[in-house]
């Protein structure tokens, strides 16, 4: 946090409504939300502009927005408590992200290992969206002021490209105080949760294996059956955390085991270590479904009435525009528009 930012504590974070969410989305997002809504002012959004940096059907974006909504409400959001809104809805994300596209350099925007890692050798054909979309992030966080931003691993890059424009800004138009320099906040077991393939890569939407992920829409049976086929390696389950370090793909169970029964990894390992694969995986598995079928239980029951999904989501643009028209309005003025 900048030392001189004088404004209040503001948590602000995305989710991208593109496909199901997954247990990592749950894990190291949606869970810390609900937590964090009890002690700090929560702006949560459900970023439609992003995902529209790759094609997506008109025909079923709305729906997917309101997925996420509700898998929100499902997590334990209260939209009493925190604002959970739709970014399109708010002009203030656009218009930022204009003003920060004339901020940030393109040096900084070539080091985004996400775009990379998204574009692979087709970077000439991918939207120039896609590559700007960290640019529009940061606007999504200082249209609000956002100082707390909850978030997986994977948004690190991303947040200290928040904090290089948030400070540029500062620097260059003589507000040393006008924006915060936004604080990630990544810890707790949760943070990267990796695929049930492969522990040495993030549990992903976009990974072509529906077995290497848990879908928050999984039925009981699904989850346990992904659990028990999850990659293993041919020893017992370890005694020590350090032994995890050689380990990858138990470490990413035991990972995953402490985050859904709130206890440390070494707490999994005092209650399985020594044993066999089959009956942690069991166990974890009971757990997984033991969190997750409620949560699916309630999303549906909230997909069920798209129309009040609609009045909140409409609510909370509402009260989202109130707070970040007028620091954008600020903004204006500080770069010296006409009018401003
Ligand atoms: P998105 O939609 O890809 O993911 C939503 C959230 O889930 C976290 N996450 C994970 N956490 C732990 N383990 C994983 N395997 C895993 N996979 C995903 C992500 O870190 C994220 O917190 N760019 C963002 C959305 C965004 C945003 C923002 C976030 C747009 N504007 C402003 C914060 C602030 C994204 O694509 O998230």
């Amino acid at each position: 946090m900048s030392d001189t930012y004088q404004g209040p504590n503001r948590v602000f974070s995305g989710v991208q409504p593109t496909g199901a969410l997954h247990l990592g989305n749950y894990l190291g997002a949606l869970k810390k939300f609900a937590i964090l809504q009890h002690d700090m002012e929560c702006v949560f959004c459900i970023v439609d502009l992003h995902a529209i940096t790759t094609p997506q059907d008109p025909k079923l974006l709305a729906d997917q927005t309101r997925h996420i909504a509700a898998a929100f409400l499902a997590s334990g959001v209260d939209p009493k408590k925190a604002i959970v809104y739709n970014q399109s809805s708010v002009r203030a994300h656009t218009e930022l992200a204009w003003y920060f596209n004339c901020v940030a350099r393109i040096g900084w925007l070539n080091r985004m290992t996400q775009f990379k890692d998204k574009a692979g050798k087709n970077s000439e054909k991918m939207s120039v969206g896609l590559y700007d979309y960290p640019v529009l992030q940061a606007a999504d966080i200082l249209a609000f002021k956002g100082t707390h931003v909850p978030v997986g691993e994977d948004q690190k890059q991303h947040l200290e490209l928040s904090r290089d424009i948030a400070q540029k800004f500062n620097h260059d138009y003589g507000v040393p105080h006008f924006f915060p320099l936004p604080k990630p906040l990544i810890k707790g077991p949760g943070a990267k949760v990796m695929s049930l393939r492969d522990g040495t890569k993030k549990m992903s939407k976009s990974d072509p294996s529906d077995a290497s992920r848990i879908n928050l829409t999984d039925s009981a049976d699904v989850i346990a059956k992904k659990i028990r086929k999850a990659k293993t390696d041919s020893g017992t389950v370890p005694e020590t955390t350090k032994e995890l370090e050689a380990r990858p793909d138990v470490a990413g169970l035991v990972a995953i085991y402490a985050a859904l029964a709130n206890i440390s990894e070494a707490d999994v390992l005092t209650q399985h270590a020594g044993g066999q694969f089959g009956p942690f995986k069991q166990a974890l598995a009971d757990i997984a479904v033991d969190v997750l079928a409620p949560i699916t239980d309630l999303m549906n029951r909230y997909l069920a009435d798209p129309d009040e999904l609609d009045r909140m989501l409409s609510r909370a643009g509402d009260q989202a525009a109130q707070i970040a028209d007028p620091i954008v309005a600020d903004v204006r003025r500080i770069i010296g528009f006409r009018g401003a």
